[in-house]
């Protein structure tokens, strides 16, 4: 039988314990991969260790915020001080805030920024050099459709999606000719807690998290640059936004695929 290419390795998730991130590790972990557990809140991660023992699999919590360049550094070294290196690396946490452009305060667009593209940035300057020493290594962005068609009232979740997304583009590029490799996820609306109160049309109903997880880690085995979830409707829409971007917005007014919530002002 063959054996996983993920199977032994050393894996560090950001994002650990949401509905996304929980589900990659629990397949990192059925794969047979050590898993290193980073989130704000403590007691998730506990129960995600918890269950992970139970199964068999290993893992460490190592509770942080990704905005805390210092804090993130010890979680990291947590891991490595336990296992010696990380040879997979996946970001994924996140938060969701609506808002338009002009009437969300300067404030939001920060947080999102300093969660998405600097949590981001840190984990991978941080774990990539000894990764390049190995000479392999497996990194994984969980991104968003959103990030290459942004919606009205999402203007810093989008933004923040965005510049993760273009960070990974260029960082993929300059890790050619290694077998370091980044894959990102864009997945569509996701059925997890982050989105709980956001009600979406039928066009773009919520997908499982358990979908974008196995899509992510699929693409970081075969080495894809990105994967898209589902595949068809959202290339549809970013292949219309290439060739009309009129008729991309017109298509998202009228499918009113920036979701709603009850409440919120029309
Ligand atoms: N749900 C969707 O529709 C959707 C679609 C496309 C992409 N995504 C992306 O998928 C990723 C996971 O989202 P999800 O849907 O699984 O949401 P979720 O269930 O709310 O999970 C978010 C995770 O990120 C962690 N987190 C948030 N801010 C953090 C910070 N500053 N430092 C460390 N950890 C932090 C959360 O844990 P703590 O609160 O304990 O820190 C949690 O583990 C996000 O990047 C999101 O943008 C989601």
């Amino acid at each position: 039988m063959l054996r996983d290419i993920f199977a032994e390795k050393r894996a560090l998730r950001t994002g650990a314990s949401g509905g996304i991130g929980s589900c990659i590790v629990r397949r990192l972990t059925a794969s047979g991969a050590l898993v290193g557990l980073v989130a704000r809140r403590r007691s998730p991660l506990e129960e995600l260790q918890k269950e992970i023992i139970r199964a068999g699999g290993t893992a460490i919590v190592a509770p942080a915020d990704v905005t805390d360049r210092a804090a993130l550094l010890g979680a990291i070294d947590t891991v490595r001080d336990a296992w010696g290196g990380i040879d997979i690396a996946v970001a994924c946490a996140g938060t969701y805030v609506r808002g338009e452009v002009m009437d969300s305060d300067p404030s939001i667009h920060e947080d999102q920024w300093r969660t998405s593209y600097l949590g981001t940035l840190y984990l991978f300057q941080e774990v990539i050099p000894a990764m390049l020493e190995r000479g392999w290594g497996r990194l994984g962005l969980v991104s968003s459709v959103i990030g290459f068609k942004g919606m009205p009232r999402e203007s810093a979740y989008a933004a923040g999606k965005a510049a993760e997304a273009g960070m990974a583009g260029i960082l993929r590029q300059e890790l050619h000719g290694t077998d370091v490799f980044l894959s990102t996820v864009h997945p569509s609306r996701t059925d997890t807690p982050m989105i709980a109160a956001l009600e979406v049309p039928l066009i773009s109903r919520k997908i499982s998290p358990d979908r974008v997880a196995r899509a992510l880690l699929k693409g970081m085995r075969r080495k894809k640059p990105y994967v898209i979830v589902p595949s068809i409707g959202p290339r549809m829409l970013w292949a219309v936004e290439m060739l009309s971007p009129r008729l991309a917005d017109t298509i998202v007014r009228w499918f009113r695929l920036s979701g709603w919530i009850t409440g919120e002002e029309d």
